[in-house]
């Protein structure tokens, strides 16, 4: 077992080759560790545990069971993306879980943002317990842990106070990105041939569109934001701002207004932009997006997204404003 301490020593992961060595290092410590045992993994396709589950596979192929739990609340193709890359491209033992319907109905009429958040971390956990529990032979679960986990709380991913598995279901864990930062977690990725948009992505926040769905979470403003979302990515993409904003969504909030389309009035929702820079995530300030673009984005929510009838660009720095609405 590594210790939870960075040591002096080690050197920044900043190109392929030390990529290739930490993977060398790597695969023969967890083969070492594991032996012929097996391991589960809560794969959400995100660069952390993507990067786990790919070192993982390497060094132990198919004694490594990947869990991928879909709760409704990931944005458009995500799903399809871990099953692509993880099954059909890396042969990885992947167990896909359409959680979408238990989660929607668990959340349905909580409003309250923390109370949201914990309904998602709670039911998370039972998802992951009831999958663990169908599988013999588990002895290790591995976790996408990064060194700002460590530094930042008690070395844990945070569920929001919902507490982790159950006392009988308490594995070893497996930790092997724990000492690396999250720049060179991304090098150590694509050094194991993960695709850029899976590396390189913006952050994501573990409560997924829930946060962005506005109060309590309905099926159509979840599809309104899951849809926007999309366009706004695939705007950003072929404007060359991707790599370039730190992070940009859409939010829809749970209120309608007026609009006119076709000579008749509608009553709908309004999509919200919010395209944000920062370092730390401690302060942001708001990407001065081209006029032009935005109203191109604007004439595409509207026509191609149901329910919207308006698009409004958040203004607001933070602070006053946080970088996410709830
Ligand atoms: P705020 O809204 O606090 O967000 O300015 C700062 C950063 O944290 C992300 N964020 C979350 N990440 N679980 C997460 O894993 C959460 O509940 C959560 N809330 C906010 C947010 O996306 C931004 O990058």
């Amino acid at each position: 077992m590594q210790e939870n301490v960075r040591p002096e020593s080690m050197e920044r992961i900043t190109t392929p080759e030390l990529a290739n060595a930490f993977i060398d290092e790597q695969v023969a410590a967890l083969q070492a560790q594991i032996g012929d045992k097996n391991v589960l993994l809560a794969l959400s396709g995100g660069v952390d545990s993507s990067v786990v589950a790919a070192l993982l596979i390497k060094a132990i192929g198919k004694q490594l069971v990947c869990v991928h739990v879909n709760h409704g609340l990931l944005r458009k193709g995500e799903p399809e993306q871990v099953i692509e890359v993880f099954r059909n491209q890396m042969d990885a033992n992947l167990v896909y879980v359409d959680a979408v319907d238990r989660f929607l109905d668990k959340l349905a009429g909580v409003a309250e943002p923390e109370n949201k958040r914990k309904t998602i971390g709670a039911e998370f956990i039972r998802v992951f317990e009831e999958e663990a529990r169908k599988l013999d032979g588990i002895e290790f679960l591995a976790q996408g842990t990064i060194y700002p986990d460590i530094l930042e709380s008690d070395g844990v991913k945070a569920h929001h106070n919902v507490g982790g598995l159950p006392e009988d279901l308490q594995f070893e864990l497996v930790e092997p990105v724990k000492l690396l930062f999250k720049d060179e977690v991304r090098v150590v990725g694509k050094a194991l041939g993960l695709p850029d948009n899976m590396v390189f992505r913006q952050p994501f926040p573990g409560p997924g569109l829930g946060v962005r769905c506005l109060g309590a979470i309905t099926r159509d403003r979840l599809e309104a934001v899951r849809e926007s979302d999309a366009i706004l990515r695939e705007e950003f993409a072929k404007n060359g701002l991707e790599g370039k904003v730190w992070q940009y969504f859409t939010v829809v909030p749970d209120f309608k207004s007026v609009g006119v389309k076709d000579g008749k009035r509608t009553f709908a929702y309004p999509v919200i932009i919010r395209a944000v820079n920062t370092k730390d995530a401690m302060t942001a300030t708001v990407e001065n997006v081209p006029f032009e673009l935005l109203q191109h984005i604007t004439k595409r929510i509207t026509t191609e997204v149901e329910n919207v009838n308006r698009v409004l660009y958040d203004l607001t720095p933070k602070a006053p404003a946080t970088i996410e609405w709830e």
